[in-house]
């Protein structure tokens, strides 16, 4: 399957992404990790998308683009793939078509998890992640052992795009550059609407119900 997770900030890409990977055995590709990544290495890349993501700004779509056509072509795309934050822009969208086109392959659903603002921001304002086995928790609805670890023992941290400002720029952002690949993908027949603003496993059934999965 080659399927797409949209939604806003915070609607829950990456907490849902886990259970699809699971059960599909596809990989997840979330240009969010890419690029952090990519920072953390110091590279020419990392250099120049941080300082769009810090600010809660998308990366210029050529940065993006370079990296995606990269992952799409290692060898654990062959059966499928989860894009999760990709595409967030119409050319990112018409540019992955156009990669796919030339592989035969097409996206086949579309996943958009709607949350309202108000929830994202209280959501992202308590985030915290393992650096060690990538574990998401949040503080108030899903809170980890102790503040500050996992339970696997690893350290969590709070990125830095997730303070209130941030958070509230990357929720227009949204509304302005990347809503509009709903109607884009609703045209194509793609679209399924999943509301995201139940608990994790409820929203889990939603996701897998609008896939035909059990
Ligand atoms: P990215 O890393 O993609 O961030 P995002 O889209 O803003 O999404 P998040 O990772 O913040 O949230 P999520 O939906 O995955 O939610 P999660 O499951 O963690 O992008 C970061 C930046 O990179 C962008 O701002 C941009 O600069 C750049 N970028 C990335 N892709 C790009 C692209 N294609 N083009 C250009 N620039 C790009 O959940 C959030 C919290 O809520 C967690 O604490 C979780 O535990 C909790 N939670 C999850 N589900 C629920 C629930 N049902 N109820 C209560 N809490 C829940």
């Amino acid at each position: 399957m080659d399927l797409i997770l949209i939604g806003p900030p915070g609607a829950g890409k990456g907490t849902q992404a886990r259970w699809l990977v699971e059960r599909l055995g596809v990989p997840q590709i979330s240009t969010g990790d890419l690029l952090r990544a990519a920072r953390q290495a110091g590279t020419e890349l990392g250099r120049r998308s941080g300082v769009y993501m810090s600010q809660g700004s998308l990366v210029p779509d050529d940065l993006v683009l370079e990296l995606v056509a990269e992952r799409l072509q290692q060898p654990d795309c062959e059966k499928g793939f989860l894009l999760d934050g990709f595409p967030r822009t119409i050319p990112q969208a018409e540019a992955l078509d156009a990669e796919l086109r030339a592989y035969r392959r097409k996206v086949e659903f579309v996943v958009a998890l709607e949350v309202p603002d108000e929830s994202v921001v209280k959501r992202l304002s308590g985030r915290r992640t393992c650096g060690t086995c990538g574990r998401i928790w949040q503080l108030a609805f899903d809170p980890p052992p102790s503040p500050d670890k996992c339970a696997c023992g690893g350290a969590l941290v709070q990125r830095d795009d997730d303070k209130e400002e941030t958070i509230r720029n990357r929720l227009r952002v949204y509304h302005e550059q990347t809503s509009p690949l709903l109607a884009y993908y609703e045209r194509k027949g793609v679209l399924r609407r999943v509301p995201g603003d139940g608990k994790p496993e409820d929203v889990r059934r939603g996701v897998f119900a609008a896939l035909g999965l059990k």
